[in-house]
């Protein structure tokens, strides 16, 4: 999150970390710790459920860090790329970043939800803007993931301000959602009993749909 010119963008609080934990540590130990983490979720899938795995590649020291290293063990079947509207780039040395991915790592029978496959592996949404949190995922994202599978659980070990389970509850399903940051686990209880979420939720599925 740092600029060309070696100074921060002062727009990101992300530049600011998270609340509670500081997930700067050297890179083999982050890719053993995301493995485990992986390793954990896939354990506990059901036969026919499916990790959706989002982690931005990255530009490190010039070179392209795309994210072989933690998932290359897994059965990954597809790559979602999210399309974002904007991206952080000050370097003249590589196009500006527009997507992130997201891997699809499904358990052998998964299956989409009827007629959802139409929807392509390009999605374009937005930034979330109206959240306390640094890296909040858009709502619409998270909902066409949900709504494309038939899980009845869903889980997110790093739900921040709870975006996966408000989606989860406006699509009835259930959730189980894990944050290290009690601050998090706050809004994010604060924000599963607000009301208003069925309508924001719903408001976006219209959009969707138009
Ligand atoms: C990218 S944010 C998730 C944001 C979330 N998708 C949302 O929509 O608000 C990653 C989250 O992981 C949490 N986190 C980092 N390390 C963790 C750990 N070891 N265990 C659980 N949560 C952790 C951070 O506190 C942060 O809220």
């Amino acid at each position: 999150m740092k600029d060309a010119r070696g100074g921060k963008w002062k727009n990101a609080a992300l530049v600011n970390g998270y609340s509670h934990y500081d997930d700067d540590m050297p890179h083999n130990e982050y890719v053993e710790w995301q493995k485990e983490c992986l390793n954990e979720m896939y354990r506990v899938l059901k036969n026919d459920g499916a990790i959706f795995y989002n982690h931005k590649w990255r530009v490190q020291n010039g070179l392209l860090q795309d994210r072989q290293d933690i998932v290359g063990h897994l059965p990954v079947r597809q790559i979602i790329i999210w399309r974002r509207k904007g991206g952080i780039n000050f370097n003249p040395g590589y196009f500006l970043p527009t997507y992130e991915v997201i891997y699809l790592i499904p358990k052998p029978e998964f299956k989409l939800a009827p007629k959802t496959n139409a929807y392509g592996d390009v999605w374009e949404f937005g930034q979330e803007m109206k959240n306390e949190h640094p890296a909040p995922f858009p709502v619409a994202l998270i909902d066409r993931i949900i709504s494309s599978t038939t899980g009845e659980i869903v889980l997110d070990p790093f739900m921040g301000s709870g975006t996966t389970a408000v989606v989860a509850l406006a699509n009835d399903r259930k959730y189980i959602g894990i944050d290290i940051s009690p601050d998090y686990c706050e809004l994010a209880e604060k924000r599963i009993n607000r009301d208003r979420t069925q309508s924001e939720l719903t408001n976006i599925k219209q959009k969707t749909l138009l």
